[in-house]
Formats: C-alpha cells, structure tokens, sequence
C-alpha cells in the first residue's frame, strides 16, 4: 500500500498521522486524529508529543451550518485588518468552543469531550443547534475550512479534513502542531518521521495528500 493508502486505513480505525505542509508553507508537521476517535488519552498525547496548539477543524459547509464564521472576521479590532501572514493569504481560525457539560474545559477529559461531540454535530449539522450544545468562548480552537478546499487551501485545516473525506470519518479532524521539546521550534520533518516509526504512525507529505486525493 502507499503511505497515503495507510494513512486513510490508520485514519478510518481512529488513529492519528503525522502531516507536514510544505517546505515552502508553515513547513510544521502537525499530527492529526479523527475528532470522533478522540479520547482523554488522545488530547495527552497532543499536549505531552505535540505540544502546539489543539484545534478542530470542519469543513466550511458544517461552520455554515452552525453559524461560526473566520475569527477575523467576526472580531472587529485593528489588529484584524491587516492579514500579513508569511505563509498563506489568511488564517482558518474560527471561534473557541467548549462543549456544555464540561467544566473548565481544559482537562483531557473536558477536550476530549468538546471535540467527540464536534464529530457528532459535524455529523449531522443541520439537526443541531449549536449554540444547545456548546459554549463560546471556550478551549478548544475551531478551524473552518476552505469553501474549496485543497483546491484552495493546501494548509493543516484542508489536508486533515481531506484525510477524513477519504476515511470516511465524521467531518472533523483535531490538528495539532509538533515542537520540539529542546528548541522550541517546530520538528523537523526528519524528527517527525522518526516519531512516526518509532509510535508505528504514517507520515506524510502535504504533497501526497494533494496529489492522491485531488
Ligand atoms: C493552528 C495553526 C496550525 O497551523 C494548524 O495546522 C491549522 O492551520 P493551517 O490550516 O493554516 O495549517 O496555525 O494552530
Ligand atoms: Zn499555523
Ligand atoms: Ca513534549
Ligand atoms: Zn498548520
């Protein structure tokens, strides 16, 4: 099988993959799981082995649905004027949620209990209230996807929702960066390889899923 073929098999039994955008992009590998596979354990392996921050992603059609638009654009401040990321023309940053029966929403059980219940309303967006089951804001971050998606964006939010597409996943991915403990910076897709062999996870290429699934 091509590792592509593996990632969406790993995808479709709920566990997670090592994705790295591009040299020429962020050039940080994020690892990335099905939201509806995701456990107390799952957001402590995020946290402890990733270490950046732990975002869900949905496609733009389901952020319709519930009414969650760009942060940037929802958010009138000066300092969302002006979108001078290095790396892409805009962030895919939505609102931050927290699911109604947590607490603070911060443990590992509280996340992981917002981001099951996101693949569950990605799910099935038009019969779901939103604002029923989820507070704003909250501690986990919302990424909306490209209207086109990959065809559009090549970015984290769009790959991992691609992988999901393929998989047959629930509409929603949990993406999270990986830092390197000792210089802060983002792994290097070398090191990110190695955590993957050494963890018997998939890495891969943005390129891949690019080529493979467009
Ligand atoms: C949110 C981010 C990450 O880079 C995440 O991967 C989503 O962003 P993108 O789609 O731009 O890669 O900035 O923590
Ligand atoms: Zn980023
Ligand atoms: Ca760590
Ligand atoms: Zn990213």
């Amino acid at each position: 099988a091509t590792d592509l073929e593996r990632a969406i098999d790993a995808f479709a039994r709920g566990d997670p993959v090592c994705v790295h955008d591009a040299a020429d992009r962020e050039g940080e590998t994020d690892l990335i799981y099905p939201a509806e596979a995701v456990t107390p354990s799952a957001v402590s392996h995020l946290r402890n082995d990733a270490g950046g921050l732990v975002c869900v992603a949905v496609p733009d059609t389901v952020a319709e649905a519930f009414d969650l638009p760009f942060y940037a654009e929802a958010v009138s401040h000066p300092a969302t004027d002006d979108h001078d990321l290095g790396y892409d023309d805009r962030s895919s940053f939505s609102l931050t949620v927290n699911h109604r029966e947590t607490y603070t929403g911060i443990t590992d059980d509280d996340r992981s209990l917002t981001i099951r219940e996101l693949a569950d309303a990605a799910a099935t967006p038009t019969a779901t209230d939103f604002a029923d089951h989820f507070r704003v804001p909250g501690h986990v971050h919302l990424l909306r996807g490209a209207p086109e998606g990959l065809a559009q964006r090549e970015g984290h939010t769009e790959l991992g929702l691609a992988l999901a597409d393929a998989a047959e996943t629930d509409p929603a991915v949990v993406v999270c960066e990986m830092l390197d403990d000792e210089t802060g910076a983002a792994t290097t897709p070398q090191d990110a390889r190695a955590y993957a062999a050494r963890h018997d996870l998939v890495y891969l290429e943005g390129r891949d899923i690019v080529e493979g699934l467009c």
